[in-house]
């Protein structure tokens, strides 16, 4: 992969577009999850925002991995130096990421991180939120190389009694 660049060599990204992206992607997601969503999770967003939902192929057609994310209104809780409610805010929001075992580390989740963020800035984000378990240090390296910072501390978020931070990306 090029430095900065958003590319993989060999694989093709592309946008969802029907219910058959959703089967490949599920099973990817699934495969690392503390606790697995229903199918109407998934509706729930790549109905709502198709073009935050982003997979990527190899060239015999596999899905190697895939980004999922949503963005809207975030009412102020605080604002201007006090808890007044403010003008709301375009928030996006990374809900699921996963590479495929024989793919990672060559730039997959970095790249669909990259297009999905190009994507909600095009739409009007100003800011981007994401949780990963306090023990992923592969997301929490990901992220923060592309600027999150940790925002918040979520104690026992997951299923599991795991811990997660909240990561944040402010754009405007
Ligand atoms: C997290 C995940 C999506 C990363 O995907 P990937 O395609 O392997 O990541 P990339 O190759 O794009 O790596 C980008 C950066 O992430 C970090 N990173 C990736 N894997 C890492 C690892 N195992 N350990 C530490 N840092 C890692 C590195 O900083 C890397 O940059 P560098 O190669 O320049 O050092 C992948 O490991 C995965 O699918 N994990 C299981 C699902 C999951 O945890 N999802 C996140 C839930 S919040």
């Amino acid at each position: 992969m090029e430095p900065g660049s958003s590319t993989v060599e060999g694989i093709t990204f592309t946008t969802y577009k029907a219910e058959s992206d959703l089967e490949p992607a599920i099973k990817l997601i699934d495969q690392d999850l503390s606790e697995p969503y229903s199918i109407y999770t998934y509706r729930y967003f790549v109905h709502q925002w198709p073009e935050l939902c982003i997979l990527a192929h190899t060239e015999s057609g596999e899905c190697a991995g895939v980004i999922i994310c949503k963005l809207e209104a975030h009412k102020r809780r605080y604002y201007e130096g006090h808890f007044a409610d403010g003008p709301s805010l375009n928030r996006g929001y990374i809900a699921m990421i996963a590479v495929g075992k024989p793919f990672r580390k060559l730039g997959i989740g970095r790249s669909l991180v990259r297009q999905a963020l190009d994507r909600m800035k095009a739409m009007g984000a100003d800011e981007v939120a994401m949780e990963a378990e306090t023990t992923n240090s592969a997301a929490l390296a990901l992220y923060q190389r592309l600027g999150f910072v940790k925002d918040k501390r979520l104690y026992r978020y997951y299923m599991d009694g795991t811990d997660a931070f909240r990561l944040k990306l402010w754009l405007s």
